[in-house]
């Protein structure tokens, strides 16, 4: 034998280690859904929060190889029981989701199969899947079919692809950039911040506009600071809105503000990465009232549709604006993308390669079907309703009537800042529900944001019971 095949034998049977025999990923799967299993029955008996450290020493690589059941133990150690629970209906800050499970199934197929979902020769069916949940999505939202529209990693790069393509559509370049104006709320969230700066155009003008007792964008103020740039001879080209906003959970007068956009030929991006869904329930669909006349939005199935992390979806209507950054044709793929329809979700994306995410989307919709979803979401309505109303018994004040259901808190107790701030340590310090807190019009709040799927009528008595606790603690002692 040929010292060449002799080599790559070697190298062979230390590199087939990589291909576990069946009996061994029988095993690792056992091993992995019976840890799986214990943890959701347990995630109601668990904190939601800790705020013990990480141990960095017991993560380190070994330089020999480590079991899988001692790898659980240290991701239970170390990873679950430490930090924000996501999982845990218990989780009422920021916007958590919670991570349905059927979607870890899709996952774990996705990951085995690895199919490649960036243009439409190399897996027809998974790109005809993503077109299926985007069509899905434009029909919800009114926009038309011959929309285009990206599943991306999370509301973040939805974001930035939306208003890259606002960027080309009004040629927003060179000497053009300081004289463009862009109209966006206060309460937008910083994403869309970070995104004008990844595109260049972080030496637009921003115009941050009034806001109304709800926090809602004032169309007045709107209207008025359009008109002055332009007198002054400015060039305003996007409306930033939102239906849903991540502080209050706020939904902007998109209809009001589509008149203003269409009157003065703007843009308008509407970020309803966290709201967006809530366009399924009946009883807040008329809010969403305008959504459908808008140039591009997001909405975050990871968020509204209680899907493990990892998936932001983005429509846009023109597509050549899309088209202008993102399609760029290699010669090595020149078979990959001899045929331009369907649309190739490259084409719509900073990404080539990209996760088979579609699939965690499609499989729990079609096994469940819509139904849970929207008595999901309008649960979560009832829920903030539920929680605001407990929270006005114990005394606390809140704030306006929400949009959806994120909103806040405080008590109004002598020296207001400090006294709400160590109350929410001391709920951190309990850890059995998780809220946030943030800051409106300088006075410091505590925040609810009620849309994970575990999130019960049981979970918001905790909550309650757990913020009386530690309410008469911190009176006793004042
Ligand atoms: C309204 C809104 N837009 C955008 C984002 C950013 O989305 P992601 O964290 O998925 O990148 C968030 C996140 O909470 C959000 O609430």
């Amino acid at each position: 034998m040929s010292k060449l095949t002799d080599q790559i034998k070697a190298l062979q049977e230390v590199s087939s280690e990589l291909e576990p025999s069946e009996k061994r990923r029988q095993e690792y799967l056992t091993q992995v859904g019976q840890y799986a299993g214990e943890f959701i029955s347990q995630l109601d008996e668990k904190v939601t929060f800790s705020n013990e450290k990480a141990t960095p020493d017991a993560m380190a690589l070994k330089p020999h190889k480590q079991s899988l059941s001692d790898l659980l133990d240290l991701y239970d150690r170390e990873v679950a029981a430490k930090g924000i629970k996501p999982a845990s209906g218990g989780h009422l800050g920021y916007i958590p989701g919670g991570g349905i499970y059927t979607s870890a199934i899709a996952d774990y197929l996705v990951d085995v199969t690895n199919e490649y979902v960036g243009i439409n020769y190399s897996c027809p069916a998974g790109v005809a899947i993503e077109h299926e949940l985007l069509d899905w999505m434009m029909d919800i939202f009114g926009y038309p079919r011959s929309s285009v529209g990206n599943l991306a990693s999370g509301g973040s790069i939805a974001n930035l692809i939306a208003l890259t393509a606002a960027r080309d559509k009004h040629g927003i370049k060179n000497e053009k950039i300081r004289n463009s104006v862009i109209y966006l709320s206060p309460q937008v969230h910083h994403c869309i911040n970070k995104a004008l700066k990844i595109i260049g155009l972080e030496d637009v003008q921003i115009r941050y506009v009034e806001l109304d007792s709800f926090h809602r964008i004032d169309t007045s103020d709107l209207e008025g600071k359009i008109k002055i740039d332009k007198k002054e001879g400015l060039h305003p080209f996007l409306i930033i809105a939102s239906a849903g906003t991540t502080d209050t959970g706020a939904i902007d007068p998109m209809d009001r503000i589509a008149d203003l956009a269409e009157e003065h030929n703007l843009w308008l991006h509407i970020d309803a990465a966290y709201g967006g869904y809530f366009v399924l329930v009946d009883s807040v669909k008329e809010k969403f009232k305008g959504i459908e006349r808008s140039d591009s939005l997001v909405v975050d199935p990871h968020k509204g549709l209680f899907l493990p992390y990892g998936l932001g979806a983005v429509l846009v209507k023109d597509k050549e604006a899309v088209y202008h950054s993102h399609v760029y044709r290699a010669n090595y793929m020149q078979d990959a993308v001899a045929e331009e329809s369907p649309v190739h979700p490259a084409d719509v994306s900073p990404e080539l390669t990209k996760h088979f995410r579609s699939l965690r989307m499609w499989l729990p919709l079609q096994l469940h079907g819509i139904e849970p979803f929207k008595a999901c979401l309008e649960e979560k309505l009832l829920l903030t309703r539920y929680f605001r109303e407990g929270l006005l018994k114990l005394g606390f004040k809140l704030g306006p009537e929400p949009d959806l259901s994120v909103s806040y808190f405080w008590y109004p107790a002598e020296d207001e800042n400090t006294f709400n701030r160590a109350l929410l340590k001391s709920i951190h310090e309990d850890g059995r529900v998780f809220l946030s807190s943030t800051v409106i019009d300088g006075k410091f709040v505590i925040r609810m944001a009620i849309l994970a799927f575990r999130t019960k009528l049981e979970t918001i008595d905790k909550a309650l019971n757990m913020v009386e606790t530690h309410l008469k603690d911190l009176l006793s002692k004042h």
